[in-house]
């Protein structure tokens, strides 16, 4: 019910506010604090997030919130304690560095916990509840709305720490999913605001993988992908690092990708283009991604670049492609 759920809002604005005390005040968050400083971000970026220290300890919230008045229990399911199979309550989260996680509305729904001594999971979320659903929030949306609007585009990051690591590089239409790749729900919430998207997930193979499965649901929503391009192995919080800003928005952001451009990037390293068979292959591939291109102009510009690069002439790659299509429906 409504006023249910407002218990549980009280609760994790209670908390949100409980973590960054600690985490900006006094000597129980020092190691929080120490950690994120560490990790370049400011106290204005922490301020900003309201981002905070969930102290190394068995029962802190679970005195903190009983002592202003919540019922343990429905702590449990509002996913801020843990009960053990002998009733016993404990914290969530221990020794971790805590980032508030809030609604399109500004409300805090839960909390990210990233671990800052040698903890496994090195992120744990609040689990999933009646006001927190992974696949349908897109963090830090509130904040980002009006420069959403303003830009036409939003940039979408994996989570939280890319982010506010792209908030304090002066992008401000970033938002996250977290950890997990876009949903479909995701997608065309994103539709309803922008024609333009740009996916900017970590330059390893996960992140690759992920960036095209968003790049082909934002697509069928009818929104316009672009890719952004970062080094191998790299996150946009590692470059932004070993670079700055002002590369990070020029160099990653500015350039990127149309989507065949950035397959063709990642495809063409795993295939040794000097071998007959791997260039047959590679461009069959291609053309593969090419035919579910709409427009095409655009369609034109990548038959183009292959017909230059592997000497082949336009009438083929043209019948293939309209072979392909078909296929595809
Ligand atoms: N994430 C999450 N839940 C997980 C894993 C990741 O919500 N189980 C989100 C977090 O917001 C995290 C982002 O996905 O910031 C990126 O995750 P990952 O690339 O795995 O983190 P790293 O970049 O390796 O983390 P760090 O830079 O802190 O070492
Ligand atoms: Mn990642
Ligand atoms: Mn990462
Ligand atoms: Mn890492
Ligand atoms: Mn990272």
């Amino acid at each position: 019910s409504s006023k249910e759920d407002q218990t549980v809002l009280d609760a994790n604005n209670w908390l949100m506010k409980l973590y960054h005390h600690l985490l900006r005040n006094t000597k129980e968050g020092k190691e929080g604090y120490a950690y994120l400083i560490e990790r370049g971000f400011t106290d204005e970026i922490i301020d900003r997030f309201q981002l905070g220290y969930a102290p190394n300890s068995k029962d802190f919230v679970v005195r903190f919130l009983e002592k202003k008045g919540f019922h343990p229990q429905a702590m449990v399911k509002a996913g801020l304690l843990s009960v053990n199979d002998h009733g016993e309550y404990s914290d969530r989260f221990r020794g971790r560095v805590i980032f508030p996680i809030r609604n399109h509305l500004g409300k805090t729904v839960a909390f990210g916990g990233r671990a800052i001594f040698d903890q496994e999971p090195k992120y744990l979320n609040s689990p999933e509840t009646e006001l927190f659903q992974k696949g349908k929030l897109l963090y830090n949306f509130d904040l980002a709305r009006s420069a959403i609007r303003k830009k036409g585009s939003v940039i979408l990051f994996e989570g939280y720490v890319d982010v506010i690591a792209a908030n304090q590089a002066g992008v401000e239409n970033g938002i996250g999913t977290l950890g997990t790749s876009i949903t479909e729900q995701q997608a065309k919430l994103i539709r309803r605001y922008v024609d333009q998207a740009i996916v900017c997930y970590d330059g390893d193979r996960p992140g690759i993988e992920a960036s095209l499965k968003a790049a082909k649901l934002l697509m069928k929503t009818g929104c316009q992908v672009k890719m952004a391009r970062l080094p191998d192995g790299m996150d946009p919080d590692d470059y932004i690092k070993a670079y700055g800003a002002e590369r990070f928005q020029n160099e990653v952001i500015g350039a990127s990708d149309t989507y065949v451009a950035f397959i063709m990037r990642h495809l063409r390293k795993e295939f040794n283009l000097n071998l007959e068979g791997d260039r047959i292959t590679y461009v069959e591939k291609v053309l593969k991604e090419v035919a579910t291109v709409d427009r095409a102009i655009e369609r034109e510009h990548y038959l183009q670049e292959l017909a230059n690069e592997f000497e082949l002439s336009m009438d083929t790659l043209k019948d293939e492609v309209a072979k392909l299509s078909k296929r595809q429906g």
